[in-house]
Order: C-alpha cells, then structure tokens, then sequence
C-alpha cells in the first residue's frame, strides 16, 4: 500500500544512494536502478571494490565508514553536489554479521554491530530525512535481516542491532509519511553473498542446525523486492514466504518456532556445553 501523500518514484530522474553499494545486497540493488536510467550514487569502506562496481554501473561512489557519522554525512553531501541532485532513494545496505555462542563473544562485537548496522543505518538517514521533508518526497529503505523479527541462536551480538534497526524504521515512517516520504524495512533470510560466506566461518553448528537446509537467496531476488517495495511503497519488505510469515505471524508462530529450533540446537549437540 502506497503511504498517503507519497508521490510516485519516477527512477529514471532519480539520484539513489546505496550503503555498502559495492557487493551483495547493495550491489544488486544499485544495479537495478541504475538499468531503470536512475542517477546511483555507492557508498562502502574497501575503495577497490567500489572502485570495480561504480565504474560498471557508472555510479558516483565515496569511500566512507558508516559507522563515522561525520565521514558518512561529508559523502552523502558530496554524492548530491557530484550528482547535481538531491537524494531522492536511499537504500541502507551496509552491515556485517558476526555469530558466535553468547558467553563466548567479546564486548567489542555486540558494539561493532550496533556502530555499523545500527548507527551506520541511523547516520545515513539522518543525513537524507531533512532534504526529504521540505522536498515533500522521496524514499528511505533499511535492510534489517530474519534475524530482526526473531532472536536466533548464535545472533546475539547482530540480532539485537537488526531488531534496532526495525524498531527505528517503525517509528520514522509514523513520523516521515505524512510529509510524503517513503520508509521501508527489508528483512532477507540467509542470501548468497561475501557476507554470508565470511559469516559462515563464525557460525556454532547449532546455528546452523536452526537454519536447516533452506538455499540462500540470490541477492537479485532481494534486490528485485527492494525496488518494488519502493516502486510500490510498501513498508515491510520481504523477498520470500518465509520472512513474509515471520513479519506477518512473528509473535504467534514464535513458541512454535523456538520448540522446533531449540530441538535442532539439541539434535547438534552443543547446547549441553
Ligand atoms: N547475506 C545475508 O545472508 C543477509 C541476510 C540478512 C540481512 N543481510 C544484510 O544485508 C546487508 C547487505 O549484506 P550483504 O550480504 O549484501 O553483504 P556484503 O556482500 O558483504 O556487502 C556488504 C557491503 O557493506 C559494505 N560495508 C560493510 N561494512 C561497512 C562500513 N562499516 N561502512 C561502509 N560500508 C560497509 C561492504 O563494503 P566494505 O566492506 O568495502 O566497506 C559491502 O559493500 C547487511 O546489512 C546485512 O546485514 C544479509
């Protein structure tokens, strides 16, 4: 459903600022746009990776931590006088997963997790909100994760950063829809990228047990579902049946779920540690 008062996104005059632009989820999602004529501008730390995807979608692109508010807000400035245009779509991809067993993560992981997906997601938004308010348009889109509608063995540190990063988009689109901008939260199960691949080497085996046998997505899939959750407005935004029931049914299904987990978890053997 379409906010009230949002106009629609006409992608081809439109400047789109991706967050972690360079690889997987973003990267799909730039491509996207950029193939609909949008003017995409990238945004990640690694300078030759982002180098390799700006010049193949002939995308503006600044090297920048998101957990620096101060670097991230100079480069989203500088992408909108580069671009001559105003952010019209921001896409917050950015954001690192790191597993491991509660009582075995140190401090530093839970707060990494909140400085880069949490604060790297609240930084970008706060650069854009303002300009979109008085323009009376434009779209903010967050990507959260399964594991920001329920807590999952082994997510201790990222689950709370990714619950964070929903309840902040919750109460921004009560607060930004009625001056006609667009909020979305993207909440993708396990998709085939670097990060899932770097994630992989953390992962407890009763993590991976709770996950099954489920094929990740293809970050096309999640980025198809981004541009029409934008293209339609939506605010929740789910590229499969499965999160869809998760972020429809969360609460109800939870007992059900966790009996079910909590039975793999066992069956993996470690949960006795
Ligand atoms: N893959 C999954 O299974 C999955 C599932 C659910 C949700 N997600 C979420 O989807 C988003 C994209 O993940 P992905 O799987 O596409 O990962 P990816 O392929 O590893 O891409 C992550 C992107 O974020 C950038 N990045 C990471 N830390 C950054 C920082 N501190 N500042 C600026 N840029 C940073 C990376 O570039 P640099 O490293 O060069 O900075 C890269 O461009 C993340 O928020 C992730 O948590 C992923």
């Amino acid at each position: 459903m379409r906010p009230r008062n949002s106009r629609s996104l006409d992608a081809g005059s439109a400047h789109v600022i991706v967050t972690g632009g360079s690889s997987g989820i973003g990267l799909a999602t730039a491509r996207l746009f950029a193939d609909r004529g949008a003017k995409v501008s990238l945004i990640a730390r690694g300078p030759e990776r982002l180098g390799e995807a700006a010049k193949e979608l002939s995308a503006a692109a600044r090297a920048a931590d998101v957990a620096d508010r101060t670097a991230l807000t100079r480069a989203i400035g500088e992408l909108e006088e580069e671009q001559g245009r105003p952010c019209d779509v921001l896409v917050t991809s950015a954001g690192l997963a790191r597993p491991g067993h509660f009582l075995e993560l140190p401090d530093e992981v839970f707060r990494q997790m909140m400085d880069v997906d949490y604060f790297g997601t609240l930084y970008a938004i706060r650069a854009v909100a303002p300009g979109m308010v008085e323009r009376g348009h434009g779209s903010v889109v967050a990507v959260s994760s399964a594991a920001g509608l329920i807590g999952i063995f082994g997510y201790s540190a990222y689950g709370p950063a990714k619950f964070a990063v929903r309840g902040l988009l919750e109460s921004v689109r009560a607060e930004l829809t009625p001056h006609g901008v667009h909020v979305g939260v993207v909440f993708p199960p396990d998709v085939d990228t670097p990060q899932l691949a770097e994630e992989n080497q953390w992962k407890p085996a009763e993590t991976r047990a709770v996950g099954g046998t489920i094929k990740p997505l293809t970050p096309e899939r999640v980025a198809s579902a981004i541009v029409d959750g934008i293209e339609r407005g939506r605010f929740v935004i789910c590229p499969d049946a499965g999160t869809r029931a998760l972020a429809r049914f969360g609460s109800v299904l939870l007992p059900f779920l966790n009996r079910e987990f909590d039975r793999r978890a066992r069956a993996a053997g470690v949960s006795r540690r």
